[in-house]
């Protein structure tokens, strides 16, 4: 199994605010899709009750969703509660294992020193956010990026996909 990560920041680190997306960039979402498809996501509480509930579980993926909260269900998902239980879970699974956030979950992830490869969106704007990436050392990646999308009509903001792989 490998240990991906995907999420998409602004100019600040900015992911989120009032537990919500910031933005609307239907391309990055097509390219969060067309990525995580087939695969198992991972995702803190938060993040699946930031959902709307006709979008979850999100579709055609595993989704597994953290939590201390022994008493939570999660319809059509997993739950776990502790990410090492939940990697040893999945330790010998054929699928990648995408963190997708939010917040405290790709900090987790990035602390733990689990993650292999990591896809960043970076937003070119400032959104105010109240959640945020952490910083983390660029010297241990290799990083190429994938494409850039400009602004349009669909697309409030320009943006450019990297992928980092773990040196
Ligand atoms: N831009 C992006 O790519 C992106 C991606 C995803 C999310 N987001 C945004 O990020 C924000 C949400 O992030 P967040 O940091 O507030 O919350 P989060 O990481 O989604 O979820 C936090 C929750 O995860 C559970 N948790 C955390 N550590 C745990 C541990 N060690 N063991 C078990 N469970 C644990 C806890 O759930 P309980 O409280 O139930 O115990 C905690 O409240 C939203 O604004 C969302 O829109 C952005």
């Amino acid at each position: 199994m490998t240990i991906k990560l995907i999420v998409a920041m602004d100019q600040e680190r900015g992911i989120g605010k009032n537990n919500d997306l910031m933005w609307h960039l239907p391309a990055d979402m097509k390219f969060f899709k067309e990525t995580t498809a087939g695969q198992i996501v991972l995702m803190g509480r938060k993040n699946w009750d930031s959902i709307p509930e006709r979008f979850r579980p999100l579709a055609g993926r595993e989704n597994v969703v953290l939590t201390r909260n022994t008493d939570f269900t999660a319809d059509g998902a997993i739950v776990f509660h502790s990410l090492e239980t939940c990697l040893a879970h999945y330790a010998s699974d054929e699928r990648d294992f995408f963190v997708i956030g939010g917040g405290e979950i790709y900090r987790m992830a990035l602390e733990l020193g689990c993650v292999d490869e990591m896809y960043i969106t970076h937003v070119d704007a400032v959104y105010g956010a109240d959640t945020f990436f952490p910083e983390f050392n660029s010297t241990g990646w290799n990083m190429t990026e994938l494409f850039h999308h400009e602004k349009d009509e669909k697309n409030e903001a320009s943006f450019t996909v990297k992928h980092y792989i773990k040196k």
